[in-house]
């Protein structure tokens, strides 16, 4: 298996491109399915492994998709099939986003059940419970999940979600566009994620208020069209290169990045000693002193701190001075960067959701793996400012969400190459 090398002790200086957000292409993605004619998104990160398993997908179904750098194109035209199999929803949970768009359009949909996975059982309870709201029959058969709507079509409703759940709140907001009389969505999630998938849905037609609040309004119409839209930067990756940059030193500069979607990070990083300041349509980051100060973080729903960087982080608190509690509340087992990050000298005990992290003067490079993107990235931050060499394993989670890591960061000055395995 290909695996990363990473020599800690170089500074960052240079500029950064930041992708588009992969989060938000993989739900646009199944936006397409929405509508028989074209559908065509820029900024689209298409060499990452999860947009690949979604084609794969899309494909399947019956999709024709067309990539080229980073613009795709969909058509969803000729659906051949309302099934998407086990072999392809297992590589990737994103995928159970094409259950909502599917029954609104055909009147059905048997999707896999994805099943846990590394961070946590991540069931999708939510996704079926609002579906049976719009009047779908969901029944559970050998692993798949297969609704049908009733014969007049899906039927707006009031769905409160007893749980922020980004997913969930997406998959219902897509099928709500096609159903009949209006659908309001209390508790959704507010990721920019969100809005910006409900963006593009008013640019297919859609009738939908609220976005970025709590409390979603759509009023169903009777089709979509085909639309054209760019993907928001991805706010994740902009965080991690600001984490990267903060802790090796240096002046990075992030090409056409978001700093307003980052609001609940800002506060914290700059707590930390990391300077991040807006030029245009980009981001500059430096480290403000000469060692890191430790922050309390807790992870919470949009707009609070967001999950996918607790991992990152927590690498920043190991090399701090003073210490850090981390409090994971989305997921109930995103701490595997725990035990491997002490593998490489850091000083962190878990209790429960929480871990104290007491800064070390410096991490020593070791062998490291882990098993899920944000953890696996947090290991690449930690090798950049470890002595000596550092070997991240089983690299095939980084390629699910960073487009071209080793050569993003190298130009930049680190010292990290891919190696490819036996
Ligand atoms: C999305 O996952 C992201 N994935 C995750 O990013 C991200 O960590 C998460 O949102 C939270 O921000 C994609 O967008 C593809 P949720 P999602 O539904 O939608 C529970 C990454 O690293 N829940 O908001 O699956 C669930 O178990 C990934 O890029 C239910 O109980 O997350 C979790 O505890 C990892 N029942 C919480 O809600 C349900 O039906 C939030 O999950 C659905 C969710």
């Amino acid at each position: 298996m290909d695996k990363i090398k990473v020599i800690g002790g170089a500074q960052l200086n240079g500029t950064i491109p930041i992708s588009g957000a992969k989060n938000c292409a993989l739900k646009l993605m199944c936006a397409s399915l929405l509508t028989g004619d074209s559908m065509y998104f820029e900024n689209s990160p298409n060499t990452l492994r999860d947009m690949r398993s979604q084609v794969e997908l899309l494909e399947y179904l019956g999709c024709a998709v067309k990539r080229e750098d980073d613009m795709m194109a969909i058509n969803a035209g000729n659906i051949k099939t309302y099934t998407a199999p086990y072999d392809i929803v297992r590589k990737m949970r994103g995928s159970i986003l094409v259950l909502g768009p599917l029954l609104a359009r055909f009147g059905e949909a048997k999707v896999s059940l994805p099943g846990g996975c590394a961070i946590g059982t991540r069931p999708v309870d939510l996704h079926i419970k609002g579906l049976e709201e719009l009047g779908a029959t969901i029944t559970l058969e050998e692993g798949y999940i297969h609704a049908k709507a009733p014969a007049g079509g899906l039927q707006g409703a009031k769905i409160l979600f007893p749980k922020v759940s980004v997913g969930a709140t997406e998959n219902l907001m897509m099928a709500a566009t096609l159903a009949n009389g209006t659908t309001v969505l209390a508790n959704a999630a507010r990721e920019p994620e969100i809005t910006d998938l409900g963006e593009c849905l008013i640019k297919m037609g859609a009738k939908i208020e609220g976005l970025g609040t709590d409390t979603i309004r759509i009023e169903g119409v009777k089709s979509l069209h085909g639309a054209r839209h760019s993907i928001i930067p991805d706010r994740i990756e902009t965080g991690t290169y600001i984490i990267a940059a903060g802790m090796a030193g240096g002046t990075v500069r992030l090409k056409n990045a978001r700093i307003d979607d980052l609001s609940a990070v800002l506060g914290h990083l700059s707590q930390a000693g990391i300077e991040v300041e807006k030029d245009g349509g980009d981001i500059i980051v430096r480290r403000e002193i000469e060692r890191l100060r430790g922050v309390d973080i807790m992870t919470e729903p949009h707009p609070g701190f967001p999950t996918d960087l607790q991992a990152q982080f927590m690498a920043m608190l190991c090399i701090a001075e003073g210490a850090g509690l981390v409090t994971e509340t989305i997921f109930e087992n995103r701490f595997m960067h725990v035990p491997e990050l002490s593998r490489m000298g850091a000083d962190i005990s878990v209790q429960g959701n929480s871990a104290i992290v007491r800064g070390v003067p410096t991490l020593k490079g070791a062998e490291v793996m882990a098993t899920d993107l944000r953890a696996s990235v947090a290991l690449v931050l930690a090798g950049l400012v470890a002595d000596g060499e550092t070997t991240v394993n089983r690299i095939y989670h980084l390629e699910r969400g960073y487009e071209d890591i080793v050569g993003k960061l190298s130009a930049c000055g680190a010292n990290i190459k891919r190696i490819s395995g036996e």
